[in-house]
């Protein structure tokens, strides 16, 4: 594929209405497993076949055109694991493969996951040539103690050197950190997040801490070895984040993601709006509209696992659900009331078949976790953020 500038008018990315169609693509491998995560990660003592994954990439696709019909994408993104793991030939491979079977519209966002361990200046050109403009880079952390804590497997040093590299090479650039570490002061995270914003390009995300079940932090947290900052002290946190991030001019548009605006991730605004978008790869999901009607795909997790479906059948699809209305106005509200702009009142009440309950409203209203905007939108209050599964289920019943 032709690496084509990044072209900011092109991204439709403030555009509330539509909520395009996204390719998500998961590499489901890692150099080592982090203690927090239970993402869909392995790690493998020997060379991963990636000619072999490409072909199975290529095949899934061809049955994924079949579901989705010809349409245009808006984004794509190769998740993980860690993506950066891959030859650029490989990612080179993949956008031909999507690019044959979808029309892709030069300028499109199209984004990878990197990690500051894997990142070398050759490989990171690579991928540019290859068409990818815009990386989203793991650094976690911005002091080596806490890199240590995490498990990862770079330290400060590479995390800015990954940094100053993806910066320099390609148009847009991101990346993650995750707070409410253990101890962690509000004064430190302060410190470091406005040391992350002097480096940020137009885009940060601020993750915090989760402990996974069947994690090892999870069992050292259980057995009182790890001990995380409570709701009250993860509130302050949260708060301080949303200042300072406001004040530097990167916002929260969604719980965790802040953008300068109009730098808003294209791909995952599509989830947030509730759009289709094609999930290819070991454990990837996927909403889209096929015949009329929506369907959740689910792929085989286990790498090998999928690789032998593919292969035997031509996808790796495990599961295939229709969603009834219903539940599609239950989803629309669990992302939607991620984003700053909320959601769409009237596309959920054609979905649900009902407006939202009124004294269950006003009763959120009142308390200051929602609001209306106009008569078309209902979105969170920053206080509603803070307990934003309670209000869904609120809302939803
Ligand atoms: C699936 S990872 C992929 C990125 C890349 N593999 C890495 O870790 O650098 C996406 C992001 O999720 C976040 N994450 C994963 N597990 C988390 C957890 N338990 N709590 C908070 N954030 C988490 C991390 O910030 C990570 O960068
Ligand atoms: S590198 Fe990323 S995907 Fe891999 S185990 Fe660590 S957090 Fe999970």
């Amino acid at each position: 594929m032709t690496a084509v500038p990044y072209d900011m008018r092109q991204n439709p990315g403030t555009d509330v209405f539509d909520p395009g169609f996204g390719i998500y693509v998961h590499w489901p491998f890692c150099a080592a497993k982090c203690p927090y995560c239970d993402f869909n990660s392995h790690v493998r003592h020997q060379p991963v076949d990636q000619p072999r994954f490409v072909q199975a990439f290529l095949k899934e696709m061809a049955a994924m055109r079949r579901l989705t019909g010809s349409r245009s994408v808006t984004s794509i993104f190769m998740g993980g694991g860690t993506p950066s793991l891959m030859a650029p030939e490989t990612v080179d491979a993949i956008l031909n493969g999507i690019a044959r079977h979808w029309h892709v519209p030069d300028g499109i966002e199209i984004t990878m996951e990197a990690n500051p361990s894997s990142v070398e200046a050759e490989r990171f050109r690579g991928y540019r040539a290859a068409g990818v403009n815009r990386v989203s880079l793991g650094v976690q952390a911005l002091n080596d103690r806490d890199l240590k804590f995490l498990g990862r497997l770079h330290d400060v040093a590479d995390a800015l050197k990954a940094i100053r590299l993806a910066r320099d090479i390609f148009p847009r650039m991101s990346f993650d950190l995750i707070y409410a570490r253990p101890n962690q002061t509000v004064e430190e995270w302060d410190r470091e997040l406005r040391e992350a914003v002097s480096y940020a390009v137009d885009h940060l995300s601020l993750y915090q801490l989760t402990i996974e079940e069947g994690t090892p932090f999870y069992g050292l947290h259980k057995a009182g070895k790890l001990v995380v900052p409570d709701g009250e002290q993860s509130a302050v946190l949260y708060e301080a984040t949303q200042e300072i991030t406001e004040r530097e001019g990167m916002p929260a548009y969604e719980v965790s993601n802040h953008a300068r605006p109009g730098a808003e991730s294209r791909h995952n605004l599509t989830y947030w709006r509730y759009g289709d978008y094609v999930g290819i790869g070991p454990g990837a999901h996927g909403r889209l509209t096929t015949g009329g009607a929506k369907i959740a795909t689910a792929t085989e997790r286990r790498p090998e696992g999928w690789l032998e479906l593919v292969e035997a059948g031509g996808h790796g699809m495990v599961d295939q659900e229709l969603l009834e209305r219903e539940a599609q106005a239950d989803e629309l509200l669990l992302m939607g009331l991620r984003l700053k702009e909320g959601i769409d009142l009237a596309r959920w009440q054609t979905l649900s078949g009902r407006d939202p309950d009124p004294e269950r409203e006003r009763f959120l209203i009142e308390h200051g976790f929602i609001e209306r905007l106009g008569n078309s939108r209902l979105r969170c209050t920053p206080a509603g953020m803070l307990i934003l599964d309670a209000v869904v289920a609120d809302l939803a019943c």
